[in-house]
């Protein structure tokens, strides 16, 4: 949910349906709400609304339509443009969002973007503490979760990611699973990602002890190799590879279909360190990173297939 304007189908066409961003100038207003239904694994599947933000729209879900809107919600996600001109008609309407999401479904969690961050010119990191701030104070006792996004950057995976990893109820298993084929395949790391969005389901990691805690609360690496060349190096991991990773696969699959080629798998060896990035099961993709220049990604891509049972 958001004001009119603020974004969100913008965000919707960018991850859900794979549009470049620089596309999303042509989208036109929502009209009520568009659902989405993106299967994940096996039998979850996400549904997603998008309210358009209109305030005749935004009027009708607080009334008569409230009980349809705020039942059974898992998430609220709600856009604030960051350079909103209505900040206080915006905050009412964010107010009563959350006093109807009290009552119909108050276990729900709540992220809040604040969006088109690429059109701060000033310092980002101290207006976005501004805004957590006022948003904060406007949401009482309510546990709010704040994001800067922008469809322009990797942002916006960063946030989604962690709102997705926040509705899968097995995230812990998939990890110990995952972190048992790091281990199998003497890999740095292992990531699962959600086969038409990329956005990352689970991580292979615990975080060690010297890696910097990650601003979304998503899992940081673990060493897992002891041998590892350079131990050193793989602690400073950049905190934001993930959500880049989503990002720049994307591109990179947009780009294929420009071609007329289909995107299947990716492997780069590189001095550093060696990817694989392939099909998992029906909904999934996987990453495998190694640091240790001796194992070969043929290695890498059989215990691939080899665990494909395990996670369908
Ligand atoms: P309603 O459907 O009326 O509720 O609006 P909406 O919230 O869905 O807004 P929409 O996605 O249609 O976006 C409105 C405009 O904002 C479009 O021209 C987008 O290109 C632009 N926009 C969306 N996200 C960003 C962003 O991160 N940065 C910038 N600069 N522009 C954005």
């Amino acid at each position: 949910m958001g004001a009119s304007g603020s974004g969100k189908t913008s965000m919707r066409s960018v991850i859900f349906s794979n549009n470049p961003a620089s596309l999303t100038s042509r989208l036109g207003a929502t009209i009520d709400v568009e659902q989405n239904h993106v299967r994940f694994l096996g039998d979850l599947i996400l549904n997603l609304w998008d309210c358009g933000g209109q305030d005749s729209f935004m009027d009708s879900y607080l009334s008569i339509q409230s009980s349809t809107i705020f039942q059974h919600v898992g998430v609220l996600i709600y856009v604030f443009d960051v350079e909103s001109r209505e900040m206080d008609k915006d905050l009412v309407y964010y107010r009563d969002c959350l006093e109807a999401l009290r009552k119909y479904s108050p276990e729900a969690a709540v992220f809040l973007l604040v969006h088109k961050m690429d059109l701060v010119r000033t310092s980002r990191i101290a207006l976005l503490e501004k805004k957590t701030k006022e948003l904060e104070e406007q949401s009482g006792e309510m546990e709010i979760t704040v994001f800067g996004t922008s469809i322009y950057d990797e942002s916006l995976y960063r946030a989604w990611s962690r709102i997705v990893h926040t509705l899968i109820p097995n995230a812990a298993v998939l990890s110990r699973h995952l972190t048992t084929l790091a281990e199998a395949c003497s890999a740095t790391e292992v990531i699962l990602f959600e086969r038409t969005t990329f956005l990352v389901i689970a991580t292979s990691s615990i975080a060690a002890p010297d890696t910097p805690a990650r601003p979304d609360g998503l899992p940081n690496a673990h060493l897992l190799t002891s041998d590892s060349p350079d131990p050193a190096a793989a602690h400073q991991f950049d905190p934001t590879r993930y959500e880049r990773t989503s990002e720049l696969i994307k591109s990179f699959k947009h780009a294929c279909s420009r071609m007329r080629e289909e995107f299947h798998s990716l492997e780069m060896e590189l001095p550093e360190f060696t990817a694989v990035l392939d099909e998992l099961t029906k909904n999934t993709y996987i990453m495998i990173v190694v640091h240790d220049p001796t194992i070969e990604t043929a290695a890498l891509r059989i215990n691939i297939r080899l665990a494909r049972h395990k996670f369908e």
